[in-house]
C-alpha cells in the first residue's frame, strides 16, 4: 500500500516541500474556513516523544485538534519503546489502534526501521541526525518574510554536524538556496552529509567557512542552534570551549545585509550560541519561526494522509 513517510527532507523532496508551503500558505491565510473542514476527522495519531519537546509536541498536538484527527500522547517513561519490548512488537501493535506514527527519537535507523515495519506513516519529530518539521516552519517563514527564497542567501552558525545544519543543507541542496555554513573546526557536517551535498546538482549552493564573519557577509538570513543538542548534556562544558568566537551578537550579525532576518529553532542558550540583544531585536522573526510549526504541520499532516492510501 503506498504511504509518505517522513524521515527527512528527501522523503518529500522539492515538489513535495513547495506543496506543503502552498498548502500552510493557504490554511493560514484562511484559517477560519480550514478549520471548519475537519479533514482528518476520525483518524488517530501517535504523538512519542523520547526526547524532551515543547513546540513539536504541542503544535502536533493541536495540528491533530484543528484537522479532527484524535492525538495519542505516549510522552512518558511507562508508554511506547521505553519499556523493553521490541522495537517491531511495539510498532506492529500501535499499527492495529493509530493511522499514523509522529516519533522524536534518537537514531535516524529506528525511524527507518520502523516505517518498513507498518503500512502507516512514520513522521520523525526530530532524530539526532534530522529535524524535517522545523526545516518546514523555517522556509515558510523566510518565505513569509523575505518572498521567494531562490535569490536568498542564508546563514548557519554553529554545530554544523547536528540535526538543524543537516536539515538546513537538506534544504539549500533540494530547493536550490544558497547556504554558507560557520562551524568550528570539529564540527562540520558527517561525511554522509558532505557525500549528499556532493552528489546534489545544487552542490555549490552550499559553503562552508571556519570564520562566521566571512560566512555572515551579505546573508538574507541568518539561523544558530544550541551548540549542545539533547543527548549531549554530559559533555556540554568540553563542548562549549570549542564555539568561542561564534555566538550570533549584534556586532557580528550587522555583518550581515542590514535587512537581514535572525532565526532560531528554540529551545535558545541566551548569551551563548546567541546574545539577548539579537534575540530580542527588531530583525528576530524567532517566535513568527515558532508558530510556523504548527501551520506547517498541519500542512505535512494533511499531505501525509493525501499520499498514504489506507
Ligand atoms: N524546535 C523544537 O523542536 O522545539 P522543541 O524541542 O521544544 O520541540
Ligand atoms: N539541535 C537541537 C535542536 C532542538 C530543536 C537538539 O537536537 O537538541
Amino acid at each position: 500500500m503506498p504511504k509518505l513517510d517522513i524521515l527527512n527532507l528527501q522523503s518529500l523532496g522539492k515538489d513535495g516541500i513547495l506543496d506543503v508551503m502552498h498548502l500552510a500558505q493557504k490554511n493560514k491565510f484562511d484559517r477560519c474556513a480550514f478549520l471548519e473542514t475537519k479533514c482528518l476527522k476520525d483518524k488517530k495519531v501517535a504523538i512519542i516523544m523520547e526526547k524532551p519537546s515543547l513546540r513539536t509536541r504541542t503544535s502536533f498536538e493541536c495540528a491533530c485538534v484543528d484537522l479532527g484527527a484524535y492525538p495519542v500522547l505516549l510522552c512518558d517513561k511507562n508508554s511506547a519503546f521505553s519499556r523493553g519490548e521490541s522495537d517491531y512488537d511495539t510498532i506492529k501493535v500501535l499499527e492495529r489502534f493509530v493511522d499514523a506514527v509522529i516519533l522524536r527519537t534518537y537514531e535516524q535507523s529506528k525511524l527507518k526501521a520502523l516505517s518498513e515495519y507498518v503500512s502507516i506513516p512514520i513522521i520523525n519529530a526530530l532524530s539526532d541526525d534530522f529535524h524535517p518539521c522545523q526545516g518546514l516552519a523555517d522556509l515558510l517563514t523566510i518565505i513569509e518574510h523575505k518572498g521567494d527564497p531562490y535569490n536568498l542567501t542564508m546563514c548557519y552558525i554553529g554545530d554544523a554536524s547536528n540535526n538543524m545544519c543537516n536539515t538546513y543543507v537538506e534544504l539549500a541542496c533540494i530547493m536550490g538556496i544558497h547556504l554558507n555554513i560557520a562551524c568550528p573546526k570539529n564540527f562540520g557536517p558527517s561525511t554522509k552529509m558532505l557525500d549528499f551535498i556532493k552528489s546534489s546538482p545544487n552542490s555549490s549552493f552550499v559553503q562552508i567557512f571556519d570564520d562566521p564573519k566571512l560566512a555572515i557577509k551579505d546573508a538574507d538570513v541568518v539561523f544558530t542552534d544550541t551548540w549542545v543538542s539533547m543527548g549531549d548534556e554530559e559533555k556540554s562544558t568540553e563542548i562549549i570551549k570549542y564555539f568561542d568566537g561564534f555566538c550570533v551578537d549584534m556586532e557580528l550579525f550587522n555583518l550581515a545585509k542590514t535587512n537581514a532576518i535572525f532565526m532560531h529553532c528554540l529551545p535558545a542558550h541566551r548569551g551563548l550560541e546567541v546574545s539577548d540583544e539579537v534575540m530580542d531585536c527588531e530583525r528576530s522573526v524567532i517566535f513568527d519561526e515558532a508558530e510556523n510549526r504548527l501551520h506547517a504541520q498541519t500542512a505535512l499532516l494533511q499531505l501525509v494522509f493525501e499520499k498514504s492510501l489506507f
